[in-house]
């Protein structure tokens, strides 16, 4: 198991649409292992192949550290093969709330999204599940799903904000962003 880099924004890899895992072997279960890895030295909740370079449908999501507050998720930990999003149920309430990307370092911004969706999806032994998903894992997974088509959460945010971050992104795809974030960590 190895922890590797999360590839930040605008790399090319982040806009794939991605191919479907085909069966799981030791290669996808090394993946799996090491996108785990990944998203817990990086403390993220939720980890997408393309963000390690893996332009497969492949997502990773733990929960458990949510759990002091959403018991229902107390070691949730599970790998998400060819997820995909069946219907939102557009009857469910539609909630605001902050997302982050660890391929966005620095950037939280409020994204709407319906709280029930209908996920089908494949586990690590390629059984396949199809559920009513609801709460706050409709939601990530709703931002993970989409890294597997190459969306990421500033694409889903209003005009308005989208003008407020496009600045921030662009200085990001510079290089500014992180020489920036860097300099002010040390000076702590
Ligand atoms: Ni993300």
């Amino acid at each position: 198991m190895t922890a590797l880099n999360v590839l930040i924004y605008p790399d090319d890899h982040l806009k794939v649409v991605c191919e479907p895992v085909t069966e799981v072997n030791d290669a996808i279960r090394k993946i799996v292992d090491d996108m785990f890895d990944t998203m817990y030295q990086e403390e993220g909740i939720g980890l997408a192949a393309p963000q390690i370079g893996r332009s497969i449908r492949l997502s990773v999501i733990d929960l458990d550290v949510l759990s002091e507050h959403y018991p229902e998720y107390k070691g949730f930990r599970k790998a998400f093969i060819n997820p995909h999003i069946l219907e939102v149920d557009e009857e469910s309430e539609m909630l605001t709330s902050e997302e982050g990307c660890l391929s966005i370092p620095g950037i939280h911004e409020n994204v709407d999204r319906r709280t029930r969706i209908h996920v089908k999806w494949m586990d690590e032994d390629f059984n396949e599940h199809d559920e009513w998903i609801e709460g706050y894992l409709a939601r990530v997974m709703q931002h993970e799903f989409d890294h597997l088509d190459g969306v990421l959460f500033t694409d889903r945010i209003s005009p308005l904000r989208k003008q407020l971050v496009k600045n921030k992104l662009t200085a990001m795809s510079k290089g500014k962003y992180r020489a920036a974030y860097r300099t002010k960590a040390a000076q702590r």
